[in-house]
């Protein structure tokens, strides 16, 4: 316990410290305009509106944030911060930078310098300035005016042997020329060259580049070997350039190693991929496809995830994806396509996802794929559906038929597999207890948003064991509540524990007086007979069962009222009692004193010898009787009384212990005080008794006079005469020292 506290308040001690020793550190100049970490590592001085570097930024700093001010010339004395790693100097107007900015900065990972006032890379000392920042990884220069990515006579060449990305958006360039601009950057893996007005991308020569960024550019034309000096790129992403397409390729090979292609909204007529053989996700969306031949993809056997959507795809073949061999996802929606080949997906024996949604498909047909899961037919104006649709399917789990025409649905459609069928906002009116008899693995079905009217039976389920989710809602139901089917059906869709749908989504559409209620709503009173009456009758109780349990209550507190007062009472009565008890033992105990006092006992405990002989002869004679006398001086009564003096006290413990009241404490302190007195008067008068024998060898007289005093006199002037008696006294031990010193009162 105790050294637990040592320990919290050592640990206290502690933190107090540090927080004191933090705070010394923030009375740093810099942390009053900036914002710092509480270590000191991050400051951020962005929008501070600062011209310069403010003074006494710690050395400790590893995240410095200077962005969005006024500052026009490097600050010359960054070198000071060598913990640094981020360095965020974009939207300032650097417009140049002095070969050695960056020295020191050994740490330097990432370097901003976007929206800044560069114009020329001659004014960046390209060749020097990212030298000393040797662990430099990520440099942005996007925003600023360069014009041109260019390497003439190596003087524009950016040289980092460490920087491995390189962002130049919006730089307003429109040109890659001279021999390669990326020449010094032996490690680079990553180069953005959005937003630029760039014709072409050519010239770009490097080992390392792994991905190139040139959306938003515009590109219209890539030739033959613009990929050719990019031994490693893998991932091209050239969305958005409104010319762009993709070149015929005849025979070669564009690039080896791509794997990741993005050219979504350019202007691809043909998605020519073959010169990509390791292709892995082509995204050609929002292009202008209109028809895809047979073969298309044969040379892209390692494609998994293609997708053609919002082009205007009108035709395919049955082998238009013959040798997609890999390809799990195939996203052919928002195009116009009529017509799908029965064989089409058999082509892919990978295909696990196919999305068909906004085409021209006017029936399901028959599709066939060994590996299809998930198909989406969804908002494509079919109207028909044949029982045998899916049977061609032997993997199906999902299929989305929702936003189509469908009225009707044939009986017994069939699938081993199927698990979720979404009909949503279709035209069906009924279905019967036959229609998803072959479906023995359905799970889920949406209806929502059709034409029901007639309510439906548990019975359409009997062979659906697994169903646990039926979307029912925004339908014509009629509500016929004295149906019993109806209470037998919602209860089959909205009871625990096989729950499948909400109870309030479930809402009449007729008979008139009905439109608008829930199920339950309407029919509340006609599934639970007698309820309203049970209700009224049920609130009688209530009110009955409140009284009387508000009278019980009260009755009890009464009682416990009367019970704990009249205890009171007699603890009271008691405490009485046991003070009187104990003023009478102190009466009893006064008088004995005094008649010890009267009768001039010593106190055998008193070791003091007894009179002499000479001295006895010397002593008044006794001339009271006294009873208490024949006790005196025996064992047996010194016994007796110890044992009465430990009694009386006994009794005032277990007073105390009974009571616990503070006036019954009080009382017995005011009890013991008396004790005290008269135990204290005994003793006094015990040491009268030997006292006393001095005394009377020097004035015998005055003590007789006493003597007579005593009998009239009360307790108080008993007292004060033995004080006055004993004043003259010195303590035993000093009896023979100085008489006439005054001694402290033993009161
Ligand atoms: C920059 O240098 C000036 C003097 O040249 C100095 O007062 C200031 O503290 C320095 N700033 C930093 C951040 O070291
Ligand atoms: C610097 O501050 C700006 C504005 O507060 C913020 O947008 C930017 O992300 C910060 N830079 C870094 C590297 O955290
Ligand atoms: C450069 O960094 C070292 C520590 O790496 C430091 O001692 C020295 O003062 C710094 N030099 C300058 C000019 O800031
Ligand atoms: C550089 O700063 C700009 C503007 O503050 C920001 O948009 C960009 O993401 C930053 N670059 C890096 C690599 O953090
Ligand atoms: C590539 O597309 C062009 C039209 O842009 C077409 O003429 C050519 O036949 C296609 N090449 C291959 C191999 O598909
Ligand atoms: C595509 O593959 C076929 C053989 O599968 C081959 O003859 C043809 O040259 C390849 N085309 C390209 C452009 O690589
Ligand atoms: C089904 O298709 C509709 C319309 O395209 C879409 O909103 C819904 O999210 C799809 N449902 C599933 C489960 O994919
Ligand atoms: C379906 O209901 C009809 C009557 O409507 C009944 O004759 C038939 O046996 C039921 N079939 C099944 C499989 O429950």
């Amino acid at each position: 316990m105790i050294l637990s506290r040592i320990w919290g308040f050592l640990l206290l001690c502690i933190i107090t410290e540090a927080e004191i020793f933090d705070f010394d550190q923030h009375t740093n100049e810099a942390c009053y305009v900036c914002s710092c970490s509480s270590d000191l590592t991050n400051v951020d001085c962005s929008h501070r509106g600062l011209t310069s570097l403010p003074d006494g930024i710690s050395t400790k700093v590893t995240k410095l944030n200077i962005s969005s001010n006024e500052i026009s010339s490097f600050p010359n004395n960054l070198s000071h911060l060598f913990n640094l790693v981020s360095l965020d100097i974009s939207g300032n107007h650097l417009n140049e930078l002095p070969e050695d900015a960056l020295r020191n900065l050994t740490a330097l990972e990432i370097l901003n310098f976007s929206k800044n006032s560069f114009e020329s890379w001659l004014s960046l000392n390209p060749n020097e300035v990212l030298k000393p920042a040797s662990s430099l990884k990520i440099l942005d220069l996007s925003q600023n005016k360069f014009k041109t990515l260019a390497n003439l006579g190596n003087q524009e060449l950016l040289i980092s042997p460490s920087l491995e990305t390189l962002i130049l958006d919006d730089c307003e360039i429109n040109s890659i020329h001279g021999r390669s601009p990326l020449s010094g950057l032996i490690s680079i893996r990553v180069l953005k060259l959005n937003n630029n007005p760039l014709l072409r991308i050519q010239n770009l020569i490097s080992p390392t580049l792994k991905s190139l960024y040139v959306s938003n550019c515009q590109l219209s034309y890539i030739s033959q070997n613009e990929f050719a000096y990019l031994p490693s790129l893998v991932y091209l992403k050239m969305s958005y350039n409104y010319r762009l397409q993709l070149p015929p390729t005849t025979e070669s090979i564009l690039s080896e190693s791509l794997r990741y292609l993005d050219i979504s909204y350019c202007n691809v007529f043909r998605p020519n991929l073959s010169g990509f053989p390791n292709l892995r996700k082509a995204i050609i969306k929002n292009n202008m496809i209109r028809f895809l031949i047979s073969n298309e993809f044969v040379n892209n056997s390692k494609l998994e995830y293609l997708d053609l959507s919002y082009n205007n795809i009108g035709s395919l073949k049955g082998d238009t994806f013959r040798g997609l061999s890999m390809l799990r996802y195939l996203d052919l929606s928002w195009n116009e396509i009529a017509h799908i080949p029965e064989e089409t997906f058999l082509e892919m024996p990978s295909l696990a996802q196919v999305k068909l949604a906004r085409n021209y498909l006017n029936k399901v047909g028959h599709l066939k794929s060994t590996s299809l899961s998930i198909l989406d037919m969804s908002s494509c104006e079919i109207s028909v559906i044949g029982k045998d649709s899916f049977e061609g399917l032997p993997s199906l789990l999902d299929i989305n038929l929702s936003h189509n025409l469908l009225s009707y649905i044939p009986d017994s459609i069939s699938s081993n597999t199927l698990k979720y069928l979404n009909l949503n906002f279709n035209r069906i009116s009924s279905i019967n207890n036959v229609t998803f008899f072959m479906l023995p693995r359905l799970a889920g079905l949406s209806v929502i948003g059709n034409r029901f009217t007639s309510i439906w039976s548990r019975t359409f389920f009997n062979s659906n064991p697994y169903l646990d989710r039926l979307d029912l809602s925004d339908n014509m139901w009629r509500c016929d509540c004295s149906d019993d089917n109806m209470y037998d059906f919602y209860e089959f869709v909205t009871l625990e524990p096989n729950k499948k749908e909400e109870s309030y989504n479930l809402i009449c559409n007729s008979p008139i007086n009905l439109i608008g209620q829930t199920w339950l709503e309407a029919c509340y009173f006609i599934w639970n007979p007698g309820e309203k009456v049970r209700s009224a009758d049920s609130l009688i109780w209530f009110i009955i069962i409140m009284i009387g349990g508000l009278s019980l209550c009260l009755l009890i507190v009464h009682l416990i009222k009367k019970s704990m007062n009249r205890r009171l009472a007699a603890i009271q009565a008691e405490r009485e009692r046991q003070i009187e008890e104990a003023r009478d033992r102190l009466r009893q105990l006064r008088i004995r004193a005094e008649q010890e006092a009267l009768c001039n006992t010593p106190d055998p405990r008193d070791l003091i010898a007894p009179p002499s002989y000479d001295e006895a002869l010397s002593m008044p004679k006794l001339n009271t009787s006294c009873h208490s006398l024949n006790e005196t001086g025996t064992g047996k009564t010194k016994r007796r009384r110890g044992r009465r003096k430990t009694k009386s006290s006994g009794d005032l413990l277990e007073e105390t212990e009974i009571s616990g009241d503070a006036r019954v404490f009080d009382d017995i302190q005011t009890d013991e005080t008396s004790n005290d007195n008269s135990k204290q008067r005994r003793r006094r008068n015990r040491r009268y008794g030997s006292h006393d024998i001095d005394e009377l060898d020097q004035s015998p007289g005055a003590r007789r006079r006493r003597m007579s005093e005593y009998d009239t006199l009360n307790d108080t002037v008993t007292v004060e005469v033995e004080a006055q008696v004993e004043q003259p006294l010195s303590p035993r031990n000093r009896r023979y020292s100085d008489e006439n010193q005054p001694r402290e009162s033993n009161f």
